[in-house]
């Protein structure tokens, strides 16, 4: 039995990851640590609540106290550090939150299973890892061509990437310094159930649902790397399993599309199969992100090449099923759309001019 503290567990791809993995092994056990901000939601995860392989805990990554005290009632041989704010948008109007979860909690993280882990100068229980979920986004912005590798410099602009490149170089400093054992992946843009609807698939798909106006930044030729999230959990999992100590692996799938195919894919869609009076009419563009990225791609090479993964799920496919777990699961929106969000997501808007 191999036993996983995974932090983040009740968002979007740390759920998916959970749910895959305890799905796929009989001999896992899942340690789900997650503070239930508004991003974290335990209804995702209501399937497995009674499975003896699972236990969650709501904790805040950054609490030295009750991370240590996880470690001392679990034998853990991993740890899968999804836990972070992730959405750029919020990092833009706050960025303070967004260094203490991905920042300083990253480093407590880290501390705390050093000191699990630790059995003499630089040596760790057998088998050991730490995983941090990292993003494409460390690495900046592309022209119209080129892809990022490994090697690529680090070169974040938002607060979000730049919290995120942070947490990166002091996992590196723990390999480095500690010869801790890490790995670190970086993935491009995730899409499937359970994603936050503040985000740009679900958040079209539930406007042009309720016939509400759909926002597009600035000229909607950014370009993103969609990536059907059961692969990524599929990588996360060989990487942990197989991944070379110390390593970074890009996760990405050649899947690059600009944000207005996007929208109008999601709307023909809709207009299709659920409600014929909805169109390319609900489009708004409007005033663009502060620093927006124009492109992201990802080289997926080195982690197909060393461990033999690669994305499985084509977009037209992968859209397709998450439209229709969307469609599928109303209830799931509602809920996480009413109240808080609801007022944060008009607030956001009316500050967003029509172009
Ligand atoms: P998400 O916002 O859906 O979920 C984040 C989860 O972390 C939530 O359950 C939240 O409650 C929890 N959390 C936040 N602060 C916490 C804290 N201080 N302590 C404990 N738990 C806390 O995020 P996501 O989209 O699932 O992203 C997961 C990870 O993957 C993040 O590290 C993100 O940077 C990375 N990533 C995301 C994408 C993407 O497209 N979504 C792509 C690449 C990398
Ligand atoms: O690349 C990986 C990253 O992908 C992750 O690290 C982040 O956690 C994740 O949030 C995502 O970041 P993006 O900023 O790329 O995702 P978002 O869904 O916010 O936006 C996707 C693109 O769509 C981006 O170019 C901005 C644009 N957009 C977004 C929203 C919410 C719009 O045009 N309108 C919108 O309403």
């Amino acid at each position: 039995m191999k036993t996983y503290l995974v932090t983040g567990g009740a968002g979007f791809i740390g759920s998916n990851f959970v749910l895959y993995m305890l799905n796929k092994y009989d001999d896992v056990m899942i340690i789900n640590v997650d503070k239930l901000t508004y991003a974290g939601n335990l209804e995702n995860l209501k399937s497995v609540e009674n499975n003896p392989r699972y236990k969650f805990y709501q904790a805040d990554i950054c609490d030295r106290e009750a991370i240590t005290e996880i470690f001392a009632n679990h034998d853990i041989d991993y740890v899968v550090n999804f836990a972070a704010e992730s959405h750029v948008d919020r990092s833009i109007a706050n960025p303070e939150i967004f260094v203490e979860t991905n920042v300083l909690g990253t480093v407590n993280m880290l501390q705390c299973a050093k000191v699990a882990w630790q059995t003499g100068d630089d040596t760790y229980k057998e088998g050991v890892k730490y995983l941090q979920v990292s993003t494409d986004e460390v690495y900046g912005s592309l022209g119209e061509t080129g892809y990022f590798m490994e090697t690529t410099p680090l070169d974040p602009h938002s607060p979000y990437s730049s919290s995120k490149a942070s947490a990166d170089l002091f996992v590196k400093a723990f390999g480095d310094t500690y010869k801790f054992p890490v790995n670190i992946t970086r993935c491009s843009n995730n899409y499937g159930p359970y994603q936050f609807p503040e985000k740009l698939i679900p958040l079209i798909m539930n406007n042009t649902l309720k016939h509400k106006d759909l926002p597009v930044y600035g000229d909607g030729m950014q370009i993103r790397d969609w990536l059907y999230v059961e692969d990524h959990c599929k990588a996360i999992d060989m990487v942990v399993r197989d991944g070379v100590l110390g390593e970074v692996y890009n996760v990405g799938g050649h899947n690059e599309r600009p944000n207005i195919f996007i929208v109008k894919t999601i709307i023909s869609y809709i207009k299709e199969n659920v409600d014929d009076t909805v169109g390319e009419h609900m489009i708004r563009y409007v005033t663009d992100r502060k620093g927006h990225d124009r492109r992201y791609g990802i080289d997926p090479q080195k982690i197909k090449d060393a461990l033999g993964w690669y994305p499985e799920t084509p977009f037209e496919i992968g859209i397709k099923k998450t439209l229709k777990w969307y469609l599928d699961n109303k209830e799931w929106v509602e809920n996480v759309t009413s109240g808080e969000y609801q007022k944060y997501y008009d607030k956001m808007y009316s500050g967003k001019e029509e172009l």
